[in-house]
């Protein structure tokens, strides 16, 4: 009795406490999946083993090495701290040189693409990674973590500047930096009036002294290529308790303001080339316990509340020039006055080729090679090909901007005789073609996370994917092996560019990457289309509800609207699109009920050498002629479905409903009628009914060369509408509904 009491009140408590850490305490589940992310980016270190789907994030012990802290389902903290060396630490290879080592992340890691991940934890307010090999240049979407309180990445391998965006993270307390391999300049720092804490130590930045708010109480700029007099400004930070400017090349007076700051505690000035002497009179603030100027070119003698003994306070000053002390631990007043006078400050103009000695070159090659570079390949190829164009049909003149206009003179071009106005700014509303940034792409990805996996093809895996203007997209991701790249890649990018039209999921841009990934080099085009909302032509014919909303009209605004986009993509473009994998899950729908063809034939190459004759341009007249009459076939496949609303899964189905087709027309109006999806009764006109049921049986012909253009298909879907539209507008729709 007592026993099952006590477990039913276990029990309720730990009813109650999972429930309160459902509702209060339980990361949501796209954290949780970052969470993964970063400890697979991070090549899970040891200290992030043993984490399951079990694991509840926001209740981890907090160890040294491991905290994280969650507010409302989001983390708010984040600090791993991993065993991996430091740039100081890690031996130098001969030439000087850091290399990838055991101490630092694969080559495969990407600093930027684990940032692009992090920044989606739009919560974090402490960010401290530390030790665990990251390499890269800094990169600038930090300014994302626009929360960010404390930022902690010492002892890692980024180098580069830090970026200017740093500024923008205003709520910053503690800035760490410490022991990278940082060099460059610092950036303004004065607008982040919140820091407290600043620690650029054991980098390679300088030379000027950066600029500071003077909130600060932590200022460690050791080890470093500062080479600059310290400014007298610092005597306005009323706060500051610990300044560390050792082992740098500073020069000039010690301003004597700083003795005696407010607050100060700990001085450290060791190492560096300043010069001059003391006043007499400095006063020492009372709570100073440590001042180290030894190393430098310090003459005359120290000012009585450094010279003087105390218990409470340590003073270091070997090795400069002082008077008054122990000469065993002190240069002659020579060395120094030398010394100083050779020391100049770096003059503007020579700051730039100042010799800040690198210890890193990355000597990686996992990078990306920027799209400038391939661009510039690009180019050449072209160059090469318009050459080769030039030898065969004699038509360039040779000028740089007919060489850079692609044309091929072998297929005709846009015969704007077969495309009509209307067609050629149908793709008016879209954003204009631009060429994206793998940055972009990754970011709109959430760096290609496999939950935006949306179909993986022959020609590649499709993404869904949000851009930084909050526009859906998805991209299309195709690999060209290098020895693949077509000659006429930058033609090819050019057709992609045009495939904007009302009437087809459009490409709005591109994204081209060069992988130089041992042994062959890889190069992956993403290709950029946009997100059509509304499902797709099946969705609608399979759900009866859906289905009722497509009456007769719509579902001839369909039909033209797909056979629109299908003339498109065969005359539109040169070369036409051919084999363009027409269904009906294809036709997708906006909100409008428009149709929009998907997952057409893009004119790339895929990594699959052996692509259908049907794809690309490398069709003779023949076969193209047969490519045309299999996507007129595919389009009968369609109209089939519109009108008797049965979705067709076998080439015998098809059979039985082109037969029944072809019979009730030929028995007349009343059979006719019969065949037509229910939903679509009574709001059809027969003759348009008629026109359409006999251009699809058409389409249908078994011979590929009986079936009938596009265009004709075209004319006759439209003269279908036509009587459709007398037939509604002289009210007959209205009594029949
Ligand atoms: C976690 O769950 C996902 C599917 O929900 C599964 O694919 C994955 O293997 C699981 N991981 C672990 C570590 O159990
Ligand atoms: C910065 O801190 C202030 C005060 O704590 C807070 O109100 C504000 O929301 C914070 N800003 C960001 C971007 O977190
Ligand atoms: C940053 O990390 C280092 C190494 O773990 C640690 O000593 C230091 O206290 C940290 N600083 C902050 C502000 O978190
Ligand atoms: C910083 O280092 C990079 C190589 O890591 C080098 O290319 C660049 O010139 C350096 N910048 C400065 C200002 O020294
Ligand atoms: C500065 O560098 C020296 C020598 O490389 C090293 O002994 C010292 O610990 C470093 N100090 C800091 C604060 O990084
Ligand atoms: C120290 O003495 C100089 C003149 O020798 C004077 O100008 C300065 O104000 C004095 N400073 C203090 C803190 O007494
Ligand atoms: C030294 O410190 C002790 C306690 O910390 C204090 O009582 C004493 O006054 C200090 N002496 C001086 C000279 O500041």
């Amino acid at each position: 009795m007592e026993n099952s009491r006590v477990s039913f009140s276990s029990l309720l408590a730990l009813f109650l406490f999972v429930l309160f850490s459902v509702s209060n305490a339980q990361l949501s589940p796209s954290e949780t999946r970052i969470l993964f992310q970063v400890q697979k980016l991070l090549e899970y270190p040891q200290v992030l083993n043993g984490w399951s789907n079990w694991t509840n994030f926001c209740y981890l012990p907090p160890s040294p090495s491991l905290k994280i802290v969650c507010t409302n389902g989001h983390v708010t903290e984040l600090t791993v701290v991993g065993n991996k060396g430091s740039p100081s630490h890690s031996p130098k290879s001969s030439s000087g040189k850091f290399a990838v080592s055991s101490q630092t992340l694969s080559q495969s890691f990407s600093l930027d693409a684990f940032f692009t991940v992090l920044t989606k934890l739009s919560s974090l307010k402490v960010l401290s990674l530390v030790s665990l090999g990251l390499w890269g240049p800094f990169p600038a979407k930090i300014d994302r973590l626009w929360s960010l309180e404390v930022l902690n990445v010492s002892s890692n391998f980024i180098y580069g500047q830090i970026p200017r965006e740093i500024v923008s993270l205003r709520n910053l307390t503690s800035l760490v930096l410490a022991d990278n391999l940082l060099n460059g300049s610092v950036p303004d720092l004065k607008s982040l009036g919140q820091l407290q804490e600043l620690n650029l130590g054991g980098n390679h930045l300088g030379p000027s002294f950066p600029s500071l708010g003077n909130n600060l109480v932590t200022i460690v700029l050791s080890n470093n290529s500062f080479r600059s007099e310290i400014p007298s400004q610092l005597k306005n930070f009323k706060q500051l308790q610990q300044l560390d400017l050792s082992s740098n090349k500073l020069l000039g007076p010690i301003p004597s303001s700083l003795l005696s700051l407010p607050s100060i505690q700990y001085l450290d000035l060791a190492q560096n080339q300043l010069s001059g002497g003391f006043a007499a009179n400095i006063s020492c603030n009372a709570k100073l316990k440590l001042v180290d100027i030894s190393q430098n070119l310090l003459i005359g003698k120290l000012p009585s509340c450094l010279a003087s003994k105390s218990s409470n306070r340590t003073v270091i000053s070997s090795w400069n020039c002082l008077s008054g002390l122990s000469s065993s631990s002190q240069h002659p007043y020579s060395f120094c006055h030398k010394e100083a006078l050779a020391v100049k400050p770096p003059s503007k103009k020579k700051e730039k080729t100042s010799s800040i000695k690198l210890g890193l070159i990355i000597g990686i090659v996992g990078a990306v090679v920027g799209i400038a570079v391939v661009l510039g390949l690009l180019i050449l190829l072209v160059i090469r090909r318009s050459k080769s164009t030039t030898f065969h049909v004699g038509k360039y003149d040779g000028s740089a901007a007919d060489k850079m206009s692609v044309r091929s003179s072998s297929v005709p071009t846009i015969d704007s005789r077969r495309v009509p106005q209307t067609m050629r700014s149908a793709a008016i509303g879209l954003a204009p073609y631009r060429v994206l940034t793998l940055e972009e792409i990754e970011d709109a990805t959430n760096n290609f996370d496999p939950q935006n996996l949306v179909d993986e093809g022959n020609q590649g895996r499709l993404y869904k994917g949000w851009l930084r203007d909050g526009s859906v997209v998805m991209v299309k991701s195709v690999k060209l092996k290098q020895k693949n790249l077509p000659q006429n890649l930058m033609q090819q990018m050019e057709t992609l560019s045009k495939l904007r039209h009302l009437h087809l999921v459009s490409v709005l841009g591109h994204c081209i990457v060069t992988y130089q990934d041992h042994p062959s080099t890889a190069t992956t085009i993403f290709v950029v289309f946009e997100h059509i909302s509304n499902g797709s032509l099946r969705d609608y014919l399979s759900d009866s509800r859906k289905k009722d909303v497509l009456k007769w009209p719509q579902r001839m605004a369909i039909t033209i609207g797909v056979a629109r986009g299908i003339q498109f993509l065969h005359t539109g473009v040169a070369p036409g699109i051919f084999g363009n994998n027409l269904k009906i899950e294809n036709v997708l729908l906006d909100d409008s009920l428009t149709a929009k063809l998907s997952n057409y034939s893009i004119p790339l190459p895929s990594k699959v050498g052996s692509e259908s004759p049907l794809h690309g341009q490398d069709t003779n007249s023949f076969s193209s002629i047969n490519a045309e009459k299999e996507d007129v076939y595919q389009l009968g496949v369609i109209l089939v479905q519109i009108i008797t609303g049965k979705l067709v899964t076998s080439s015998h189905e098809l059979e039985e409903l082109r037969l029944m087709l072809e019979e009730n027309l030929a028995e007349g109006p009343s059979q006719l009628r019969a065949v037509v999806d229910p939903a679509t009764r009574g709001t059809f006109a027969y003759e348009s009914l008629r026109t359409t049921v006999e251009i699809t049986i058409n389409c249908l012909n078994k011979v590929a060369s009986s079936r009938p253009s596009i265009e004709d298909v075209l004319w006759n879907l439209q003269y279908s509408i036509q009587t459709q539209e007398g037939w509604t507008s002289s009210g007959n729709l209205a009594t029949h509904m």
